[in-house]
């Protein structure tokens, strides 16, 4: 039996209210809920502009209905305590002022990084009490630790009473990310968290901030999620390493182009005179980035003009480049695009997130949803001989105070 039906947004973010508010009581003792502040920031899958947001590039996510949810009660002391379901409701206890200096590398240091952030940003917090719950799998390249920075950075200005915005929350969710946990990704994840807006696809130019919602009507396309079961290791070092070529890469272009500031400024023609001074390595990132430029423009116009099939082929596109120039598919991803693609009703397909491993993201004719599921789950079955199933979304909102 293929699953099909997937609960609704409403009842799987009430399942996991159930869920934290379980694991606070059992953390902490009874609690009266009065005392507690619930917040909820959603996973994202990223349907074009591939590893463009560190490249200045154009982005165009749209946030999941699963995420991670936290329950947050604040302490009179300066003690920090946390605990998630995810990793057995272990405590992680420390002082605040010890953050950075004693920085995890567990599970908890995209909450700590958060905190740490939100701390320099606007000065002495109180101690707090933490359960979190997702319901995102971890490491598969739908952003579950930009969810974590974003719902403890988002809570917290609500707790304390912060006037803040959008761009502030980004931002210190974003130097979590970079500064305390140690992954150089660009702005996509918590861009993509913090300013999701329900039924449509946020296209953000990752240079300028600027952005608009376009509209994805839910009877024109559904969004389909499914896990290679490969576990991604973002970890740092593979995608770190694309991001140091694209700054080579960029540093030699550079010296015949000085007015160009990041790589999605390279022309076409740009590429072609500098590629001989590159490496083929760099030769090949660059290349994705040239080509993914390019797709972002037909995808934006294409989805402006309700064109899905075109908007479609460019993310399968996205996908071969990503497979051949930026080399961070897998031979699993790579199994379910082919089949994802095969299936009449399908837009097009490509890895979601870094790659390396993790999910696929597909755009879906509604009525092409049965057929999908059975198709992707029997290819994937015999020729990789591993189980899959296929999550069904529609776009979401972003985080937000329960
Ligand atoms: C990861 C990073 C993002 C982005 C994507 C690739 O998800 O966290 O910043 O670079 O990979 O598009």
């Amino acid at each position: 039996m293929v699953d099909i039906v997937t609960l609704s947004a409403m009842q799987v973010t009430n399942a996991l209210r159930e869920e934290v508010l379980k694991l606070f009581n059992q953390a902490y003792g009874p609690v009266d809920e009065k005392q507690l502040e619930l917040f909820f920031a959603p996973g994202r899958a990223n349907l074009l502009g591939a590893h463009m947001d560190y490249n200045g590039g154009v982005v165009m996510p749209v946030a999941l209905s699963r995420g991670t949810i936290m329950a947050v009660r604040p302490r009179s002391d300066r003690k920090l305590r946390m605990c998630s379901a995810q990793f057995g409701g272990e405590l992680v206890e420390l002082d605040l002022a010890d953050l950075k200096v004693k920085r995890t590398k567990n599970w908890s240091a995209y909450a700590e990084g958060a905190i740490y952030c939100a701390e320099q940003a606007w000065g002495k917090l109180p101690g707090l009490d933490i359960a979190f719950c997702a319901n995102l799998p971890m490491g598969r390249g739908l952003s579950s630790s930009a969810s974590i920075e974003c719902v403890v950075v988002f809570g917290l200005a609500h707790l304390l009473g912060i006037n803040t915005d959008p761009d502030e929350i980004i931002r210190l969710a974003h130097r979590a990310e970079n500064e305390y946990v140690g992954v150089r990704c660009g702005i996509l994840d918590q861009a993509a968290i913090s300013l999701a807006k329900p039924n449509t696809m946020l296209l953000m130019d990752c240079l300028e901030f600027t952005r608009e919602h376009l509209p994805l009507p839910a009877g024109e396309a559904s969004i389909a999620i499914v896990d290679s079961g490969v576990q991604r290791e973002l970890g740092s070092t593979a995608f770190n390493q694309r991001v140091i070529e694209c700054t080579q890469a960029l540093a030699i272009l550079q010296e015949n182009l000085p007015g160009v500031t990041c790589l999605r400024d390279v022309t076409q023609q740009n590429f072609i005179d500098g590629k001989d001074r590159l490496s083929p390595i760099l030769q090949r990132r660059v290349e994705h980035v040239v080509s993914e430029v390019e797709r972002t423009n037909l995808g934006s116009r294409a989805l402006r003009d309700g064109d899905l099939p075109s908007f479609g082929k460019c993310m399968t596109g996205a996908h071969e480049s990503l497979r051949i120039n930026y080399e961070v598919s897998t031979p699993e991803l790579d199994c379910l695009v082919a089949a994802a693609v095969g299936v009449d009703g399908c837009y097009g397909a490509r890895l979601t997130g870094a790659g390396f491993g993790g999910c696929i993201v597909a755009l879906v004719h509604p009525s092409a949803q049965t057929q999908f599921s059975e198709c992707v789950t029997k290819i994937y079955r015999e020729q990789q001989g591993r189980e899959t199933r296929v999550q069904w979304f529609q776009p979401a909102g972003g985080t937000t105070r329960l």
